[in-house]
């Protein structure tokens, strides 16, 4: 077990951080990370932004929560040019809107409103991270969709931007011309593919998706049938755990090789749908449907939208913390990720660069699955 700063108010703090999102499914590791003795360069202050009131499943973590619209600049510059101490900016927050021109522009005015209020207030600013993720490579959500792909999987990070919008590029590049303006500020930019973590505040979950499908179908006596394609059932692909996602961005945000690159990030293994989808049967004690060619084929989102009064049942009977069904079930994430072959990546570029961190894709899905039961959000 590690330990948690030891609340002696003479320590000094090295490092001063500043999470835009502190509530996602990456944000709420790096505020448990960060304030830990053994963390490099640790215990962090923590600063921690998001726009709900501070959740239960976060408030354990000793790191101060702001709430904060960073959409709003006027608000963002009241809330966060008065911290001056910082010395890191962790940026894992995004917006989702209807077409990717729409995301570029919100996406382009939040994370300009954060550093309009950060850069010019905070003298100590040393550095960056921006997480974008692997659309980088395969292009917008509608590209998605579409089945528009340019780039041969498996994707390194010297490959070039692709001939459509992208916000993930807009953010990049309001990153280099901002840090041009303070000498001596780095970033790095970390690029995951689907991330595995615990977040119920999170626009894509899919574990939380998963587990709520699972809990559904036992609930209602039925068997776990997969609602994806067989490209995706049977095809290999990879994800990124969300903790080791938090452990990439503090090494490049202390690490002097790390400065100024893009790097990928997952868990350095490979895995297929049909294997995880035994071990998510075991884990809710259903019987696995696995993928079946017979049949109409619906999606997630059109198989669970009628549950709403399923969930209040279970949330009932079990007291679960997360009342609505919409709230756990990212429908629409979960069927674009399994409509799809898998598409990986390669971590040599962080190898290389001295970044030795890996998952067992395996292990982590059970641990994930285990915390979201044990923090009352699936029975
Ligand atoms: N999730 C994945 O599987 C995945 C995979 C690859 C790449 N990515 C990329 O990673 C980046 C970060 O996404 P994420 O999935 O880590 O985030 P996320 O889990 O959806 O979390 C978003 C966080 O930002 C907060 N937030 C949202 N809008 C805000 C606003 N206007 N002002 C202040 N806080 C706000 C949310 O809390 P409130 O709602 O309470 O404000 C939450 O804490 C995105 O570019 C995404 O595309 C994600």
């Amino acid at each position: 077990m590690r330990k948690l700063e030891d609340g002696n108010p003479s320590r000094k703090y090295q490092k001063f951080a500043l999470i835009i999102g502190v509530t996602g499914i990456v944000g709420n590791s790096l505020a448990e990370i960060l304030p830990l003795h053994d963390t490099p360069e640790g215990p962090w202050k923590v600063y921690g932004v998001a726009r709900r009131p501070r959740p239960s499943w976060n408030d354990d973590y000793p790191i101060d929560y702001i709430q904060c619209d960073v959409s709003d600049p006027e608000q963002t510059q009241s809330k966060l040019s008065t911290l001056t101490d910082l010395t890191h900016l962790f940026y894992v927050t995004w917006a989702n809107c209807e077409t990717e021109s729409e995301n570029c522009d919100i996406n382009g005015k939040m994370f300009t409103n954060v550093l309009n209020a950060v850069i010019p207030n905070a003298p100590n600013l040393q550095h960056i991270c921006l997480q974008t993720g692997r659309k980088h490579y395969i292009g917008s959500l509608e590209a998605i969709m579409a089945k528009k792909f340019v780039h041969d999987p498996p994707f390194h990070e010297d490959l070039p931007r692709l001939d459509s919008p992208n916000f993930y590029y807009t953010l990049e590049d309001i990153l280099f011309k901002e840090v041009e303006k303070k000498e001596g500020l780095t970033w790095s930019i970390h690029r995951p593919g689907v991330i595995f973590g615990f977040s119920p505040n999170s626009m894509m979950n899919i574990l939380l998706g998963l587990c709520a499908y699972a809990s559904i179908c036992k609930h209602e006596g039925q068997p776990l049938t997969f609602p994806g394609t067989k490209e995706a059932w049977n095809s290999f692909t990879d994800a990124s755990d969300a903790d080791l996602i938090a452990e990439h961005q503090i090494w490049a945000a202390v690490d002097p090789i790390a400065k100024n690159e893009a790097f990928n990030i997952s868990n350095g293994d490979v895995f297929k749908w049909k294997h995880l989808w035994k071990i998510l049967a075991e884990q809710f004690e259903v019987e696995n449907g696995g993928f079946r060619e017979d049949g109409e084929k619906k999606s997630l989102g059109e198989m669970m939208k009628d549950k709403g009064g399923v969930w209040d049942e279970i949330v009932k009977e079990k007291g679960l913390l997360v009342n609505k069904l919409e709230e756990v079930g990212k429908w629409w994430f979960v069927d674009v990720v399994l409509s799809n072959e898998g598409m990986l990546d390669i971590m040599n570029k962080s190898k290389e660069h001295g970044f030795l961190g890996f998952r067992n894709t395996k292990s982590c899905f059970v641990s994930w699955i285990d915390k979201i039961k044990c923090s009352k959000i699936v029975p």
